[in-house]
């Protein structure tokens, strides 16, 4: 099986294959991972996105990574926490895995995730890390071919709690 780790910093410098980028529904660009992305890839990731007419939550769309260490970005729109009983669970889990199988329909064996909906989108932490850690697993069960997959947290709080669910579900931390 595939491994799962957590990592501390910003995923535009990560040299993965894919970087997952939490947008929302416009792919036009935003602030929080969104800005970061769109940033360090320059300009030319906008244009490739003002083609791809938006994107609804829960699902992807894929470019290319530009002036990014990484190859592609996967684009995902993560739902808006609104108390939880709003389906928001299942859209978040349907984040990770419509990513995944754009990992998997490229032929691709890296990919690192940010905390999907845990910044603007208020999102509680803990609720999303649990799903992003058991979807995750549950995916690269049933597709080999993924080799590694990275979540990329941005505080050394978000950090702890990944490695704990990482932990908790069988994935040692390096
Ligand atoms: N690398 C890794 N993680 C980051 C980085 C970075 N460079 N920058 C922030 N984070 P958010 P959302 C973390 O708000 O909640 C945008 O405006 C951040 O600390 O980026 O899904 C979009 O355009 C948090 O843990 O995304 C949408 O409008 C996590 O990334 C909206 O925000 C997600 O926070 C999406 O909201």
């Amino acid at each position: 099986m595939g491994k799962l780790k957590a990592v501390k910093g910003d995923i535009a410098k990560l040299g993965v294959e894919a970087i997952v980028n939490a947008a929302n529904a416009s792919l036009l660009g935003g602030g929080g991972v969104d800005g970061a992305i769109h940033r360090a890839a320059g300009p030319e990731l906008l244009a490739e996105c003002e083609t791809l007419g938006g994107c609804q939550t829960g699902l992807a769309k894929i470019t290319r990574g530009y002036r990014l260490p990484a190859k592609f970005v996967i684009h995902t729109v993560g739902p808006i926490w609104r108390g939880g009983n709003s389906g928001e669970a299942e859209l978040l889990a349907l984040c990770y895995r419509s990513s995944l199988e754009l990992v998997v329909a490229h032929g691709l064996k890296t990919v690192a995730f940010p905390s999907i909906s845990t910044g603007v989108y208020g999102y509680p932490i803990r609720e999303a890390a649990d799903i992003a850690v058991a979807t995750v697993k549950a995916f690269i069960q049933s597709h080999r071919a993924v080799e590694e997959i990275v979540f990329c947290c941005f505080s050394e709080g978000d950090y702890q709690i990944f490695v704990g669910f990482l932990s908790s579900k069988g994935f040692a931390s390096d």
